[in-house]
């Protein structure tokens, strides 16, 4: 299976018009069972865009975040419960400007731990800073991310989606390029392996239409997580050609 993920972030986005566009340039009939795709409005968004039947029909639904608490005194906060009523299939966790906001690798860990009990999969995001790839630091910090999920035994993380999205890569409109991506993705897959999953990752960082075939190429990718290029209808729509 492969997976088309849209992040649209904290972005003000017509769903209206976003919705024509993917329609206009995208067959949707062509979405078998071997590609998903997500959409990951606001919280604001969530319910229009889960109301609409296009969505309901084809596209998934996921949340950009989630509190590790129930439901309760939490001001601000959204719990799984919540995102259960409004039949959502998917949430973002760890992502690096989360992370940049004081999420921790245990935070990270209580969420997936939420969201598996209410069967939403978790799309958990790693990756490491320009800084820690230039010290040529970057498995250990990945397997720093990740041993956290790896090392709890009552999780079982071939429920989870994975994105590695290099931070110097996100938002910068260039991608990683493709041996830096085969090589983590890669590094990842073996450790993971050896605890005998078969392990859904993606790629995540400045996707478009034109680098996603190339990136697609690589060594056991499943997919995109995308930002900037999933706010436009159509570059979103002829990124789902290329899969
Ligand atoms: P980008 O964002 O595609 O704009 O680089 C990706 C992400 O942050 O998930």
């Amino acid at each position: 299976m492969k997976f088309l993920i849209a992040n649209w972030k904290m972005n003000l986005v017509d769903s209206d018009n976003w919705l024509l566009a993917f329609n206009e340039n995208f067959d949707n009939s062509s979405i078998n069972n071997s590609l998903e795709i997500v959409i990951c409005p606001s919280f604001t968004q969530l319910a229009e865009v889960a109301q609409k039947s296009f969505f309901k029909n084809k596209i998934k639904i996921g949340a950009q975040n989630v509190s590790e608490n129930p439901p309760g005194p939490y001001t601000g906060e959204i719990s799984t419960e919540h995102l259960s009523q409004f039949g959502i299939n998917y949430c973002i966790v760890g992502h690096s400007e989360r992370r940049a906001l004081g999420e921790s690798n245990s935070d990270v860990k209580n969420k997936v731990k939420k969201l598996l009990s209410k069967k939403i999969t978790p799309i958990v995001c790693f990756g490491e800073s320009l800084e820690i790839q230039e010290k040529r630091e970057t498995e250990k910090f990945l397997l720093s991310q990740l041993d956290y999920l790896l090392k709890d035994k009552d999780l079982d993380i071939n429920k989870c989606i994975f994105a590695y999205e290099p931070l110097w890569a996100i938002g910068k409109g260039v991608a990683a390029d493709l041996q830096t991506i085969n090589t983590s993705i890669s590094y990842v897959k073996k450790v993971f392996d050896k605890n005998n999953s078969s392990l859904t990752v993606l790629y995540g960082g400045s996707v478009n239409k034109d680098n996603s075939p190339e990136i697609l190429s690589a060594d056991h990718i499943s997919g995109f997580l995308v930002g900037n290029s999933s706010l436009d209808g159509k570059e979103f729509a002829n990124i789902a050609k290329n899969f």
